[in-house]
Protein backbone atom coordinates (compact mmCIF):
# COMPACT_ATOMS: atom_id res chain seq x y z
CA UNK A 1 0.00 0.00 0.00
CA UNK A 2 1.13 3.24 -0.67
CA UNK A 3 2.73 5.34 2.53
CA UNK A 4 1.35 8.65 3.02
CA UNK A 5 3.94 11.40 3.71
CA UNK A 6 2.95 12.17 7.21
CA UNK A 7 3.79 8.50 7.41
CA UNK A 8 7.83 9.05 6.89
CA UNK A 9 10.45 10.19 8.76
CA UNK A 10 13.80 11.84 7.18
CA UNK A 11 16.40 9.62 6.53
CA UNK A 12 19.80 9.59 8.70
CA UNK A 13 22.81 10.38 6.83
CA UNK A 14 25.78 10.00 9.58
CA UNK A 15 29.45 10.86 7.95
CA UNK A 16 32.40 8.73 8.74
CA UNK A 17 35.94 9.38 8.21
CA UNK A 18 39.79 9.44 8.65
CA UNK A 19 40.58 12.99 10.29
CA UNK A 20 41.05 15.91 7.73
CA UNK A 21 39.46 13.52 4.79
CA UNK A 22 37.54 16.58 4.50
CA UNK A 23 33.81 15.51 6.08
CA UNK A 24 32.58 19.08 7.06
CA UNK A 25 34.07 20.68 3.85
CA UNK A 26 31.65 18.47 2.01
CA UNK A 27 28.66 19.47 4.46
CA UNK A 28 29.96 23.32 4.35
CA UNK A 29 30.20 22.57 0.23
CA UNK A 30 26.52 21.37 0.82
CA UNK A 31 25.00 24.01 2.81
CA UNK A 32 26.93 26.58 1.68
CA UNK A 33 28.82 27.12 5.20
CA UNK A 34 32.29 27.86 6.71
CA UNK A 35 31.80 25.67 9.81
CA UNK A 36 35.26 24.01 8.97
CA UNK A 37 37.09 27.14 9.03
CA UNK A 38 35.44 27.98 12.41
CA UNK A 39 36.62 24.93 14.48
CA UNK A 40 39.83 24.67 16.42
CA UNK A 41 42.80 23.33 14.59
CA UNK A 42 40.38 22.63 11.72
CA UNK A 43 39.47 19.45 13.57
CA UNK A 44 35.71 18.76 14.55
CA UNK A 45 35.72 17.55 17.99
CA UNK A 46 31.79 17.11 18.34
CA UNK A 47 28.42 15.36 16.63
CA UNK A 48 26.97 18.09 14.08
CA UNK A 49 23.41 17.49 13.16
CA UNK A 50 22.29 19.42 9.62
CA UNK A 51 18.73 19.19 8.78
CA UNK A 52 18.43 19.52 4.60
CA UNK A 53 14.97 19.83 3.65
CA UNK A 54 14.08 17.33 0.05
CA UNK A 55 13.49 20.95 -1.98
CA UNK A 56 17.35 22.04 -1.47
CA UNK A 57 18.24 17.86 -2.33
CA UNK A 58 15.88 18.17 -4.65
CA UNK A 59 17.71 21.51 -6.41
CA UNK A 60 20.97 20.34 -6.35
CA UNK A 61 20.70 17.18 -8.08
CA UNK A 62 18.51 18.52 -10.90
CA UNK A 63 21.22 18.43 -13.78
CA UNK A 64 20.76 14.31 -13.21
CA UNK A 65 17.43 14.36 -13.99
CA UNK A 66 17.24 12.47 -10.45
CA UNK A 67 12.96 11.14 -10.12
CA UNK A 68 11.51 14.03 -7.50
CA UNK A 69 8.60 11.35 -6.56
CA UNK A 70 10.34 11.05 -2.92
CA UNK A 71 8.19 11.56 -0.34
CA UNK A 72 10.23 12.24 2.68
CA UNK A 73 10.44 15.20 4.23
CA UNK A 74 14.46 15.95 4.55
CA UNK A 75 17.50 14.36 5.36
CA UNK A 76 19.18 14.74 8.75
CA UNK A 77 22.96 14.84 8.34
CA UNK A 78 25.05 13.79 11.66
CA UNK A 79 28.87 14.94 11.18
CA UNK A 80 31.76 13.28 13.14
CA UNK A 81 35.15 13.55 14.23
CA UNK A 82 37.84 11.89 12.00
CA UNK A 83 40.20 12.15 14.97
CA UNK A 84 41.34 8.98 16.82
CA UNK A 85 41.15 10.14 20.47
CA UNK A 86 37.05 10.43 19.38
CA UNK A 87 35.85 6.78 18.64
CA UNK A 88 33.28 7.06 21.42
CA UNK A 89 31.57 9.88 19.34
CA UNK A 90 31.80 8.07 15.90
CA UNK A 91 30.13 5.09 17.44
CA UNK A 92 27.28 7.10 18.88
CA UNK A 93 26.70 9.13 15.79
CA UNK A 94 26.96 6.14 13.60
CA UNK A 95 24.52 4.35 16.08
CA UNK A 96 21.56 7.45 15.01
CA UNK A 97 22.25 6.64 11.43
CA UNK A 98 20.48 4.63 8.52
CA UNK A 99 22.55 5.21 6.21
CA UNK A 100 26.42 6.60 6.41
CA UNK A 101 28.75 8.37 4.24
CA UNK A 102 32.56 7.07 4.51
CA UNK A 103 34.93 9.99 3.24
CA UNK A 104 38.25 8.78 2.02
CA UNK A 105 41.00 10.72 0.76
CA UNK A 106 41.91 10.15 -3.17
CA UNK A 107 45.79 11.03 -2.10
CA UNK A 108 45.64 9.00 1.00
CA UNK A 109 43.46 5.79 0.32
CA UNK A 110 42.11 3.79 3.43
CA UNK A 111 43.72 5.27 6.77
CA UNK A 112 43.32 3.78 10.54
CA UNK A 113 39.97 5.32 11.23
CA UNK A 114 38.76 4.80 7.78
CA UNK A 115 39.18 1.12 8.86
CA UNK A 116 37.69 1.68 12.58
CA UNK A 117 34.46 3.67 10.67
CA UNK A 118 34.56 0.55 8.22
CA UNK A 119 33.85 -2.00 11.32
CA UNK A 120 31.58 0.11 13.14
CA UNK A 121 29.60 0.11 9.87
CA UNK A 122 29.81 -3.62 9.50
CA UNK A 123 29.08 -4.20 13.36
CA UNK A 124 25.45 -2.43 12.90
CA UNK A 125 24.85 -3.90 9.32
CA UNK A 126 25.19 -0.10 7.93
CA UNK A 127 25.01 0.90 4.02
CA UNK A 128 27.50 3.27 3.28
CA UNK A 129 28.29 5.39 0.22
CA UNK A 130 32.15 6.10 -0.29
CA UNK A 131 32.82 10.04 -0.94
CA UNK A 132 36.65 9.16 -2.44
CA UNK A 133 37.19 13.21 -1.86
CA UNK A 134 39.99 15.57 -2.76
CA UNK A 135 39.87 14.88 -6.70
CA UNK A 136 40.52 18.35 -7.22
CA UNK A 137 44.08 17.03 -5.63
CA UNK A 138 44.93 15.08 -8.84
CA UNK A 139 47.64 16.80 -10.59
CA UNK A 140 45.99 19.32 -13.22
CA UNK A 141 42.63 18.67 -12.43
CA UNK A 142 40.88 21.23 -14.04
CA UNK A 143 37.75 22.98 -11.83
CA UNK A 144 34.27 22.04 -13.57
CA UNK A 145 32.38 23.98 -10.65
CA UNK A 146 29.28 21.76 -8.62
CA UNK A 147 29.72 19.43 -11.61
CA UNK A 148 28.17 15.88 -11.93
CA UNK A 149 31.57 14.33 -12.21
CA UNK A 150 31.21 12.29 -15.41
CA UNK A 151 30.93 15.65 -17.11
CA UNK A 152 33.73 16.85 -14.90
CA UNK A 153 36.04 14.04 -15.76
CA UNK A 154 35.26 14.49 -19.58
CA UNK A 155 37.18 17.86 -19.33
CA UNK A 156 40.16 16.20 -17.86
CA UNK A 157 43.21 15.69 -19.71
CA UNK A 158 44.82 11.61 -20.48
CA UNK A 159 47.32 11.82 -17.43
CA UNK A 160 44.21 13.31 -14.75
CA UNK A 161 42.09 10.41 -16.05
CA UNK A 162 44.97 7.85 -15.88
CA UNK A 163 46.13 9.06 -12.23
CA UNK A 164 42.42 8.99 -11.31
CA UNK A 165 41.55 5.17 -12.80
CA UNK A 166 45.66 4.27 -10.68
CA UNK A 167 44.14 5.51 -7.71
CA UNK A 168 40.29 4.28 -7.75
CA UNK A 169 41.59 0.90 -8.80
CA UNK A 170 44.59 0.90 -5.48
CA UNK A 171 41.84 2.08 -3.15
CA UNK A 172 39.44 -0.13 -4.34
CA UNK A 173 41.90 -3.25 -3.57
CA UNK A 174 42.62 -1.65 -0.35
CA UNK A 175 38.19 -1.98 0.58
CA UNK A 176 38.79 -5.37 -0.65
CA UNK A 177 41.39 -6.44 2.19
CA UNK A 178 38.61 -4.99 4.39
CA UNK A 179 36.59 -7.78 3.24
CA UNK A 180 34.60 -4.96 0.89
CA UNK A 181 33.15 -5.26 -2.77
CA UNK A 182 33.15 -1.24 -4.02
CA UNK A 183 33.07 -0.10 -7.47
CA UNK A 184 32.69 3.62 -8.89
CA UNK A 185 28.69 4.32 -8.79
CA UNK A 186 28.18 4.86 -12.21
CA UNK A 187 29.46 1.09 -13.05
CA UNK A 188 27.70 -0.34 -9.83
CA UNK A 189 25.48 -2.80 -10.96
CA UNK A 190 25.05 -4.66 -7.84
CA UNK A 191 23.91 -1.68 -5.42
CA UNK A 192 23.99 -3.14 -1.77
CA UNK A 193 26.24 -6.32 -2.33
CA UNK A 194 28.41 -3.85 -3.86
CA UNK A 195 28.95 -0.01 -2.01
CA UNK A 196 29.22 2.78 -4.79
CA UNK A 197 32.35 5.02 -4.82
CA UNK A 198 31.59 8.99 -5.63
CA UNK A 199 34.37 11.05 -6.21
CA UNK A 200 33.74 14.59 -5.04
CA UNK A 201 35.83 17.75 -4.23
CA UNK A 202 34.23 19.61 -1.01
CA UNK A 203 35.85 22.66 -2.49
CA UNK A 204 35.19 23.07 -6.02
CA UNK A 205 31.82 21.01 -5.87
CA UNK A 206 32.44 18.47 -8.57
CA UNK A 207 30.55 15.18 -7.65
CA UNK A 208 28.33 16.46 -5.24
CA UNK A 209 25.29 16.32 -7.31
CA UNK A 210 25.89 12.51 -7.76
CA UNK A 211 26.50 11.86 -3.79
CA UNK A 212 23.02 13.60 -3.08
CA UNK A 213 21.08 11.17 -5.78
CA UNK A 214 22.44 8.33 -4.48
CA UNK A 215 21.15 9.14 -1.17
CA UNK A 216 17.96 10.02 -2.84
CA UNK A 217 17.78 7.17 -4.68
CA UNK A 218 18.93 4.98 -1.64
CA UNK A 219 15.95 6.23 0.71
CA UNK A 220 13.36 5.74 -2.26
CA UNK A 221 14.66 2.14 -2.02
CA UNK A 222 14.22 1.84 1.85
CA UNK A 223 11.75 4.23 2.53
CA UNK A 224 8.97 2.12 4.03
CA UNK A 225 11.06 -0.61 5.34
CA UNK A 226 12.98 1.92 7.45
CA UNK A 227 12.03 5.16 7.05
CA UNK A 228 8.37 4.25 8.72
CA UNK A 229 7.84 7.22 11.51
CA UNK A 230 6.99 5.48 14.48
CA UNK A 231 5.17 7.55 18.17
CA UNK A 232 7.27 5.59 20.11
CA UNK A 233 9.82 8.24 20.94
CA UNK A 234 13.74 7.25 20.22
CA UNK A 235 16.03 10.51 21.00
CA UNK A 236 19.52 10.85 22.10
CA UNK A 237 21.34 13.66 23.86
CA UNK A 238 24.52 14.51 21.71
CA UNK A 239 26.00 17.46 23.96
CA UNK A 240 25.08 19.36 27.35
CA UNK A 241 25.87 22.80 26.53
CA UNK A 242 25.81 26.64 28.34
CA UNK A 243 24.65 28.90 26.28
CA UNK A 244 24.44 32.41 26.91
CA UNK A 245 21.19 33.61 27.31
CA UNK A 246 19.60 29.85 27.18
CA UNK A 247 21.67 28.66 30.29
CA UNK A 248 22.32 24.60 30.26
CA UNK A 249 21.07 23.24 27.56
CA UNK A 250 21.21 19.66 25.84
CA UNK A 251 21.61 18.85 21.60
CA UNK A 252 19.91 15.94 20.57
CA UNK A 253 19.38 13.98 17.79
CA UNK A 254 15.29 12.72 17.39
CA UNK A 255 15.01 9.84 15.63
CA UNK A 256 11.56 8.47 15.73
CA UNK A 257 8.51 9.81 17.25
CA UNK A 258 7.10 13.83 18.78
CA UNK A 259 8.50 16.04 20.98
CA UNK A 260 6.22 19.10 22.71
CA UNK A 261 6.68 22.44 24.23
CA UNK A 262 6.18 21.35 27.55
CA UNK A 263 6.59 17.91 27.91
CA UNK A 264 7.50 16.24 31.18
CA UNK A 265 10.77 14.68 30.13
CA UNK A 266 13.65 12.17 32.19
CA UNK A 267 17.51 12.31 31.15
CA UNK A 268 20.01 10.40 32.66
CA UNK A 269 22.23 12.56 34.80
CA UNK A 270 25.71 12.14 36.99
CA UNK A 271 23.81 12.20 40.69
CA UNK A 272 20.32 10.48 39.49
CA UNK A 273 17.65 10.95 37.26
CA UNK A 274 16.72 14.36 35.96
CA UNK A 275 12.90 15.30 35.50
CA UNK A 276 12.12 18.42 34.08
CA UNK A 277 10.03 20.20 31.49
CA UNK A 278 10.95 21.31 27.63
CA UNK A 279 10.95 24.81 28.18
CA UNK A 280 11.56 25.63 24.58
CA UNK A 281 12.31 23.50 21.30
CA UNK A 282 14.90 24.77 18.99
CA UNK A 283 16.18 24.17 15.77
CA UNK A 284 18.96 26.19 13.75
CA UNK A 285 17.35 27.10 10.40
CA UNK A 286 17.45 24.24 7.95
CA UNK A 287 21.10 24.42 6.48
CA UNK A 288 22.50 25.03 9.19
CA UNK A 289 24.55 23.65 11.75
CA UNK A 290 23.16 22.64 14.71
CA UNK A 291 26.89 23.27 16.70
CA UNK A 292 27.30 26.01 15.46
CA UNK A 293 26.40 28.91 17.91
CA UNK A 294 23.16 30.95 15.42
CA UNK A 295 19.90 32.02 15.73
CA UNK A 296 17.43 29.65 16.51
CA UNK A 297 13.76 28.63 15.64
CA UNK A 298 11.50 28.03 18.10
CA UNK A 299 8.52 25.10 17.90
CA UNK A 300 5.66 24.34 19.59
CA UNK A 301 6.02 20.42 18.28
CA UNK A 302 9.20 18.56 16.35
CA UNK A 303 8.63 15.48 14.24
CA UNK A 304 11.68 12.92 13.65
CA UNK A 305 13.86 13.14 12.41
CA UNK A 306 15.50 16.38 13.75
CA UNK A 307 18.66 17.56 15.51
CA UNK A 308 17.03 19.57 18.12
CA UNK A 309 18.60 21.98 21.02
CA UNK A 310 16.31 21.86 24.03
CA UNK A 311 16.44 24.25 27.31
CA UNK A 312 14.75 23.31 30.39
CA UNK A 313 15.68 24.08 34.15
CA UNK A 314 18.17 21.53 35.65
CA UNK A 315 20.10 19.85 32.55
CA UNK A 316 23.89 20.40 34.56
CA UNK A 317 24.12 16.73 35.39
CA UNK A 318 22.50 15.39 32.00
CA UNK A 319 24.80 12.89 30.69
CA UNK A 320 25.93 12.70 26.45
CA UNK A 321 25.32 10.15 24.92
CA UNK A 322 22.03 8.59 26.87
CA UNK A 323 18.46 8.39 25.55
CA UNK A 324 16.10 10.99 26.77
CA UNK A 325 12.63 9.75 27.72
CA UNK A 326 9.18 11.70 27.64
CA UNK A 327 6.59 10.81 30.39
CA UNK A 328 3.40 9.87 28.91
CA UNK A 329 -0.39 10.29 30.09
CA UNK A 330 0.01 6.47 30.81
CA UNK A 331 3.85 6.44 32.34
CA UNK A 332 4.41 6.40 36.54
CA UNK A 333 7.30 8.89 36.30
CA UNK A 334 9.44 6.66 38.42
CA UNK A 335 9.54 3.34 36.19
CA UNK A 336 10.91 6.32 33.58
CA UNK A 337 13.53 7.78 35.98
CA UNK A 338 14.54 3.82 36.10
CA UNK A 339 14.85 3.16 32.46
CA UNK A 340 16.52 6.50 32.11
CA UNK A 341 19.45 5.43 34.46
CA UNK A 342 19.78 1.92 32.65
CA UNK A 343 21.57 3.33 29.71
P1 LIG B 1 37.84 16.08 11.08
O1 LIG B 1 36.43 16.43 11.32
O2 LIG B 1 38.75 16.87 11.94
O3 LIG B 1 38.09 14.62 11.14
O4 LIG B 1 38.22 16.53 9.55
P2 LIG B 1 37.23 16.50 8.30
O5 LIG B 1 37.18 15.14 7.73
O6 LIG B 1 35.94 17.13 8.67
O7 LIG B 1 38.02 17.39 7.24
P3 LIG B 1 37.86 18.96 7.05
O8 LIG B 1 36.55 19.29 6.47
O9 LIG B 1 38.23 19.60 8.34
O10 LIG B 1 38.97 19.23 5.96
C1 LIG B 1 40.34 19.03 6.26
C2 LIG B 1 41.20 19.85 5.33
O11 LIG B 1 41.11 19.35 4.00
C3 LIG B 1 40.80 21.32 5.26
O12 LIG B 1 41.98 22.09 5.14
C4 LIG B 1 39.98 21.41 4.01
O13 LIG B 1 40.04 22.66 3.40
C5 LIG B 1 40.68 20.37 3.12
N1 LIG B 1 39.76 19.75 2.17
C6 LIG B 1 38.59 19.14 2.45
N2 LIG B 1 38.01 18.69 1.35
C7 LIG B 1 38.83 19.01 0.32
C8 LIG B 1 38.77 18.81 -1.08
O14 LIG B 1 37.84 18.22 -1.65
N3 LIG B 1 39.82 19.28 -1.81
C9 LIG B 1 40.89 19.91 -1.24
N4 LIG B 1 41.86 20.34 -2.04
N5 LIG B 1 40.96 20.12 0.07
C10 LIG B 1 39.95 19.68 0.85
MG1 LIG C 1 35.16 17.66 10.48
NA1 LIG D 1 39.54 18.54 10.05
Amino acid sequence: SQKSESDLRSPICCILGHVDTGKTKLLDCIRGTNVQEGEAGGITQQIGATYFPMENIRERTKQLKADAKLKVPGLLVIDTPGHESFTNLRSRGSGLCDIAILVVDIMHGLEPQTKESINLLKSRNTEFIVALNKVDRLYGWKTCRNAPILTAMKEQSKDVQNEFKMRVSKIITEFMEQGLNTELYYKNKEMGETSSIVPTSAISGEGIPDLLLLLVQWAQRTMVEKLTFHKELQCTVLEVKVIEGLGTTIDVVLVNGVLHEGDQIVVCGMQGPIVTNIRALLTPHPMKELRVKGSYQHHKELKAAQGIKITAQGLEQAVAGTALYVVGPDDDVEDVKETAMQD
